[in-house]
Formats: C-alpha cells, sequence, structure tokens
C-alpha cells in the first residue's frame, strides 16, 4: 500500500509542487511510480485557471473512483487549486474521495496518507473521512524546498513565492494561491547551491508574479529591488550556467530588471513577458495597470540593452466585450513584438472573479477563431525566427537525451529556443557550440562546433561526429 502515482496538471509552479510532494513521500517511505495502473494511491494535483482544467481533473478522478468500486485498498487524494478553489463542494461530484488538500498545505500530504492508510488497517476509523485540509498556513511558502538529490537534472525548477496580490479581473489564482509570500533570499541561494553539486547548471525561478519578489521582506537597495538581488546573490553561485524565470508583470519590469540583462549573462537573451491584450480597452477592462505603449516601450528597453532578446507572451482573446477592434490591437502589438512562443488562452469565465459578472461575454465562435489566427501569426514568427538563427552558431546548454534519434541530444539556446544535435552523452550539463543547420518552428538541428585559437583569435570550425 505504499505506491503513489501523481498525476499533474497546468503550470510550472503545479510540476514543483508536484516533485516536492514526491520528494516528502520518498522520504516517508512511498514509492512514487509512473503510472496509475500500478498504483495504491493516485494524487491529482489540479489546475483552476480555466473551467476546461477543472473539467479534465474531475473526470480523471470520476474515472479512478468508478475502477476503485468496492476495491477498498486504493485511495484518490485531490491537491492544489482546484482543491482550494472548490473545497467540500468537491464531494458532491465526487463523495468517494479519500483526501482534499488545498495550495498551502502540500507538506501534509505524506501524514495524511499514513492516516488514510492506517485507517484502513484498522477498518474502524478513527480518523473523520475523507480528509480535507484547506486551511492558510503561515510560512507554507518555504515548505516546497524538497528536490530528489538523485535525479541530477540540468534544468530544475526553484519556487521562489507564492501567491498573487494583482487583482487582474479574469484570475482566479489570487483565490487558489493566496496572498503574496516570498521566501528568505538565503534558503533559495542554499537550496540552488544544493542542486548545484547535484548537477544541475539552470535554474527557472518560480512565482506568480516573481518581479514582486520580497516587495514587504526586503528593501529596495542602491536602486535594485528584492527580485534583482536575489538575481544578482544566485548570478554568483559557480557552476550555475543559466537562470530564467517566470512569470514576471510588465509593471514590474523596471529599469533594474532591464539592466540585469545587460549585466547578467546567465540571464540569456530570453523573457517571457504576459501581455494579455494588445488593446489599452481591454487591459483596463482586465485590471491590467500597463498601456500597450508601456509594453511596446518595455520591449524596445530590453532590446536596446539585448537586441537578440526572444520573448514569449500569454494573451486571452475573447474576453467579454473584446470587440474586432481590439482584437486587431492585439494582432497589432502580436506582430510588432514577433513573439519566437505564446500561450494564447480562450477566455474562460471564473466564478467568483469580477470579469464573470460582465454581460458582454464573447461567443465560442469567434475566441476559436480569434484563437486561430493569432496561433496562425505565431507559427509565421516562430518559423521566421528560427530560420533566421540558421548558419550561426549558438551556445548550447545540453539537457539530455532527444526525444527521437540514437545518439541525439536536446538543448536550448541562450534565447529558449529548442535544439537537436548529434553528441555523447557525456555532453549532458555542458555548455557547447552548435552550428545551426535546419530550423523548423519548435525546434533547430545542428552540429557541434569546436573552438580553437588562430593567429586572429578563436575561430569556431565543425567536428565531423559520423
Ligand atoms: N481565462 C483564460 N485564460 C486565463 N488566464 C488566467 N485566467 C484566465 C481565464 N479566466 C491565462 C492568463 C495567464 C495565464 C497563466 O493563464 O493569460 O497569464
Amino acid at each position: 500500500m505504499n505506491r503513489v502515482y501523481i498525476k499533474t496538471y497546468g503550470c510550472q509552479m503545479n510540476e514543483r509542487d508536484s516533485e516536492a510532494v514526491a520528494g516528502m513521500l520518498n522520504e516517508r517511505g512511498y514509492v512514487i511510480v509512473n503510472s496509475e495502473e500500478i498504483a495504491d494511491i493516485v494524487l491529482l494535483n489540479t489546475c483552476s485557471i480555466r473551467d476546461q482544467s477543472e473539467q479534465k481533473a474531475i473526470g480523471k478522478a470520476g474515472q479512478l473512483l468508478k475502477h476503485k468500486g468496492n476495491k477498498s485498498q486504493f485511495l484518490l487524494g485531490i491537491l492544489g487549486c482546484m482543491a482550494q478553489n472548490r473545497g467540500q463542494a468537491l464531494l458532491d461530484s465526487l463523495p468517494d474521495l479519500d483526501l482534499i488538500v488545498g495550495t498551502q498545505k502540500f507538506h501534509h500530504t505524506p501524514d495524511h496518507l499514513d492516516a488514510l492508510i492506517s485507517s484502513l488497517d484498522q477498518k474502524v476509523s478513527d480518523v473523520p473521512l475523507p480528509i480535507v485540509d484547506l486551511d492558510e498556513e503561515p510560512d507554507s511558502q518555504n515548505t516546497i524546498r524538497h528536490h530528489d538529490p538523485t535525479n541530477g537534472r540540468v534544468s530544475t525548477f526553484v519556487s521562489i513565492m507564492q501567491g498573487c496580490d494583482m487583482n487582474c479581473s479574469f484570475c482566479i489564482v489570487p483565490k487558489t494561491r493566496g496572498a503574496e509570500r516570498s521566501r528568505p533570499m538565503e534558503q533559495i541561494v542554499d537550496e540552488i547551491h544544493s542542486i548545484v553539486d547535484n548537477g544541475t547548471r539552470e535554474v527557472t525561478l518560480l512565482g506568480q508574479i516573481v518581479t514582486s519578489y520580497g516587495k514587504r521582506e526586503y528593501p529596495t537597495l542602491r536602486g535594485k529591488t528584492p527580485f534583482v538581488q536575489l538575481l544578482e546573490k544566485i548570478h554568483e553561485i559557480q557552476g550555475l550556467h543559466r537562470i530564467r524565470f517566470t512569470s514576471p508583470h510588465p509593471l514590474g519590469f523596471r529599469k533594474d530588471l532591464i539592466t540585469a540583462f545587460h549585466e547578467m549573462p546567465k540571464l540569456g537573451e530570453y523573457a517571457h513577458l504576459p501581455v494579455q491584450s494588445g488593446s489599452n480597452q481591454m487591459l483596463k477592462a482586465m485590471n491590467r495597470p500597463y498601456s500597450r505603449e508601456r509594453y511596446l516601450k518595455l520591449i524596445d528597453s530590453l532590446r536596446a540593452v539585448s537586441p537578440n532578446m526572444h520573448f514569449s507572451t500569454d494573451i486571452i482573446v475573447g474576453f467579454p466585450g473584446e470587440t474586432e477592434d481590439d482584437f486587431r490591437q492585439t494582432k497589432s502589438l502580436f506582430k510588432r513584438v514577433g513573439f519566437d512562443m505564446a500561450f494564447i488562452f480562450k477566455y474562460s469565465e471564473r466564478t467568483g472573479t469580477m470579469a464573470a459578472e460582465k454581460s458582454d461575454q464573447v461567443s465560442r465562435e469567434i475566441k476559436d477563431s480569434r484563437n486561430q489566427e493569432l496561433l496562425r501569426i505565431l507559427e509565421g514568427h516562430s518559423l521566421q525566427r528560427n530560420r533566421s538563427l540558421v548558419g550561426s552558431i549558438q551556445e548550447i546548454l545540453v539537457e539530455g537525451p532527444a526525444r527521437k534519434g540514437e545518439g541525439m541530444l536536446m538543448g536550448r539556446t541562450r534565447g529558449y529556443r529548442k535544439v537537436v544535435f548529434p553528441g555523447p552523452p557525456s555532453m549532458i550539463g555542458e555548455l557547447i557550440n552548435i552550428h545551426i543547420k535546419e530550423a523548423t518552428v519548435t525546434v533547430l538541428k545542428g552540429v557541434p562546433a569546436v573552438s580553437h585559437s588562430t593567429a586572429q583569435g578563436t575561430a569556431s570550425t565543425l567536428v565531423n561526429l559520423t
């Protein structure tokens, strides 16, 4: 009764939370398995960002409970955002659930499973079932710090804060994740030191609004926000090659952070900058406190300090009241920036948010067609940008074997473009120069180039690996 399968829905923060729960369960003697078929316990770590995300997890839970039937030796838990959002009400549609754990309570999962298992063993339970644990917990942001020391992953997520104090009118996250709470800088730096000792070469710092990191806990020093102070400390860590972060708020992306892209080479040439809409009218209705002009100025400022910047974004199409003209504004901003990547969301009404009260909801057909239109533009940009790299030499952080092709490795450029190339496993975790030969929308292909010193300086030549 100790094999646990964790299925994760949604964002990188959820992936990280699941990893930490897996680490804690491992320490407690549970075995993490990679299929529900062989699990005694299934935990669904859920997402509430759109209705569809919730429906997927509810469907899965229903299916698992049907399988469970009268098999008493199987436990099902729902963790994370949907647990927090729907709470006890989940039991109306899923009365046989054993466990509901909110976003500030992940670290209690091992205790809850222990209690559930012992209640199964005793037949007559002294634990009230199901276990529902949803309250706020002070300092819970400091509990997501377990990593599996044996996995030796090149690129690792690190949670630096939890919660969100913004009040975007479409968004459920302030309800599911609570108010902003940051982890102490030293704790984060220590954690990164230890994962670097275990082979990590790139970290992605995670938070709902990373640019708000430490706002309450630390002062701004010499014009540098706590987030930039944290980046500086992490940048000093020997053996760490790259630092990424997600998601910043355009409003928090100030001069100190723009300058950081010039001063800190480990940041590379990539930023994810959620814009949501290119129409000032929509931005106002979304309660996003910046204008299209300010966003574009930010993009220009970043390109001024780092001309090869690559950008990705989040966009919502079909927000209530979005007209053809508003959408045209989004398209024009989209083209002007030339995003390499974008997550395009069809607006989904979330009960309890301000936008859900609006009467001028946009039809599904219009959302679909706007979504398709942006996807087509995006495809064009990604291909064009990737093609522009053909013939160049790019510095790649090698992440591991490619999914397809024997002897092929996968890594990413400083601009976060995916590259596949032939090479030995000893290259994993290294920074390697790759000569780019081919490009598709999503991936670049190349071959390693070796640098050698010549009378004129350093030159790169191709190695023939075949
Ligand atoms: N409908 C559609 N997309 C949403 N997002 C957040 N809330 C909604 C919603 N109600 C998108 C935003 C955000 C990303 C994580 O999810 O674009 O940046």
